[in-house]
């Protein structure tokens, strides 16, 4: 596809790159809401953008570092990238980098699946979950920041390894998510290791097409005993698990009309958030009218699998 007209889609901010991987003698050309792109470092300091395209492109204003990630907005910001408090708490959490993997499924999708307790007990048995407690317990979903933010909050769930820092044994783990915007997911998650304080867990979506994204993520947590390398071997064993279930999905876009499926008690996160996203007025990666039965333009499963998706 070419560059989306959806100006909700296009007034956003998204991660597109990791600020320490793009460096002097490597920008990074990637593809933004159908846009290419090249993010480079500025000779004044920063970083710049620019469109790449056949009239020789165009600068993109609105590029900031945040968290240690490269933002950019191809549009006029209709709001400023989202505060994160916890990264000027100090330094007692470990930053972790946790790469950018590359997805064919709307970006949404991601999102979605991300707050999904149901499946953890399916799809990360012997971690997240287990068939033994495979039971959603009630939470609540909240609006906050005056609507802007989606939160399923009092989360809990049985977890045989929770975090790469506990040794195995069944626990139960307490969980926040935070939905600050379309494409992005915060866990809070109470830490096991110290007590009263919270893990964070994100993940900034950069969508690429209506259809893919990469995904760029980090862990802001307390572990004092693991190297870097066995923290990154926990999550991405997990990430792979979800990729697995997210590149079959169908449809690829995120249906937001209630005919479409039919959600449980345990889905309230996700059916907020698909009707969030409706009157969000976005329609990147987005399906109104589905119902489930017929084919449309963002409905088609690929014929190429996961091949093609350029991280
Ligand atoms: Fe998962």
């Amino acid at each position: 596809m070419t560059r989306t007209t959806d100006p909700v889609a296009l007034n956003d901010w998204y991660v597109v790159g990791y600020a320490p991987d793009i460096t002097a003698d490597a920008p990074r050309r990637t593809r933004l809401l159908g846009q290419d792109i090249e993010v480079s470092r500025a000779p004044q300091g920063g970083f710049a953008c620019r469109e790449i395209g056949e009239d020789g492109g165009r600068t993109v204003p609105h590029v900031e570092e945040r968290y240690g990630f490269v933002w950019v907005c191809l549009g006029t910001p209709a709001q400023d990238i989202i505060a994160i408090p916890e990264f000027s708490e100090g330094s007692d959490r470990r930053f972790l980098h946790r790469g950018r993997i590359a997805v064919p499924i709307s970006g949404l999708r991601v999102i979605e699946n991300f707050f999904d307790l149901s499946h953890f007990s399916f799809v990360h048995t012997g971690t997240l979950g287990g068939y033994g407690n495979a039971e959603v317990a009630r939470y609540d979903v909240e609006f906050r920041e005056d609507g802007t933010e989606l939160w399923a909050v009092g989360c809990s769930f049985v977890q045989p390894k929770a975090s790469a820092a506990v040794a195995t044994q069944d626990t139960v783990v307490y969980y926040d998510y935070r939905i600050p915007r379309p494409f992005i997911s915060i866990i809070y998650k109470d830490s096991l290791v110290e007590r009263g304080r919270k893990d964070l867990i994100g993940l900034f979506i950069q969508p690429v097409e209506e259809t893919s994204c990469v995904v760029h993520s980090f862990a802001f947590i307390f572990d004092r005993t693991n190297t870097d390398t066995d923290i990154l071997h926990f999550y991405h064993e997990i990430f792979a698990q979800d990729r697995m279930i997210l590149i079959h999905q169908h449809p690829q876009a995120l249906p937001v009309s209630p005919l479409g499926e039919v959600p449980t008690i345990s889905d309230a996160s996700s059916v907020a958030y698909r009707r969030w996203v409706d009157q969000s007025g976005l329609e990147f990666s987005v399906l109104r009218n589905w119902t489930g039965d017929q084919m449309t333009r963002l409905g088609q499963v690929a014929g190429s699998g996961d091949a093609g998706v350029a991280a």
